[in-house]
């Protein structure tokens, strides 16, 4: 049952992904048609830096963020950035161990935190969240060979490797038992113990699983998925005023088309 809904789940994004067509417009060309008819005045919101939205990341989660030369680019990057130009804020990035970034956000360092994060019930006892903005599903990643196949094996598995402080992570040691899982502070990092067989599994956001496995040789998804979930910005729980101008950006974001252009660019169809 659990499994249809998400089957459903997956088929209605994919559907309303392969409905938007061409990705060439850039986020920029948003930038331009914001500014002076948007009734969200910046001066009614307060940011750890005046006129500035600083948002944290780990930004090594593609497509949601990773660095592109010295910049960080993705999903997440794009949205905060029509978002910030919504609320005629600049845009400032600060890349942190996905660990960090709650505490990030309760301590006043960054204003949000936007980085694949999983809406959680632990997570908002110390944060508010969005509007979710898209969907994340925890997928496993494992050798070609694998005796692994489905979610129930990863109990035979000897040690699953994850991001330290994720979903993923939470999850496996729950389900399995903290002996049975190894963190590393970078997905990559775990794939990397996988390639070498330091783990047996990888438990990990669908869409960083995939380009790992594109990047990597003799590693597949399995079919099934772990867990799906809701992605979304934390906010201080001080600052209403802040969430509300961000729920009301995502909401015309996702009204006029431009949340999907961004997803779009970069997640193919299938
Ligand atoms: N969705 C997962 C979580 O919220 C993983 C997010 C990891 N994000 C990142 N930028 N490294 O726990």
């Amino acid at each position: 049952m659990k499994k249809l809904l998400t089957l459903t789940l997956v088929l209605t994004m994919i559907l309303s992904l392969a409905g938007c067509g061409s990705t060439s417009s850039s986020s920029s060309s948003t930038a331009s048609n914001s500014s002076a008819s948007d009734t969200n005045a910046s001066s009614d919101i307060k940011t750890v830096t005046e006129g500035t939205l600083t948002m944290g990341t780990n930004a090594y989660f593609p497509p949601y963020e990773y660095y592109e030369g010295d910049s960080i680019v993705g999903i997440d990057a794009e949205i905060a950035q029509a978002v910030a130009d919504k609320l005629g804020l600049t845009l400032k990035i600060e890349d942190m161990e996905f660990d960090s970034i709650i505490t990030a956000v309760t301590t006043g360092k960054v204003d949000i935190g936007l980085a694949g994060m999983t809406v959680t019930e632990d997570r908002k006892k110390n944060v508010n969240f969005s509007d979710s903005y898209a969907t994340g599903v925890q997928a496993i990643i494992v050798k070609n060979d694998s005796p692994i196949k489905t979610a129930d094996d990863l109990a035979k598995a000897g040690v699953i490797g994850v991001q330290l402080g994720t979903t993923g992570d939470i999850y496996c040691k729950d389900d399995f038992g903290e002996d049975h899982v190894d963190e590393y502070n970078k997905g990559n990092d775990a794939v990397m113990a996988l390639v070498s067989g330091k783990v047996d599994a990888v438990v990990i956001d669908n869409e960083p699983a995939k380009s790992y496995v594109a990047a990597n040789d003799g590693l597949k998804i399995l079919d099934t998925e772990y867990v799906v979930e809701d992605y979304a910005a934390a906010i201080s729980k001080d600052n209403d005023a802040l969430k509300d101008a961000i729920n009301k950006a995502l909401s015309e974001l996702k009204a006029d088309g431009t949340l999907d252009k961004i997803i779009a660019k970069y997640i193919q169809a299938e």
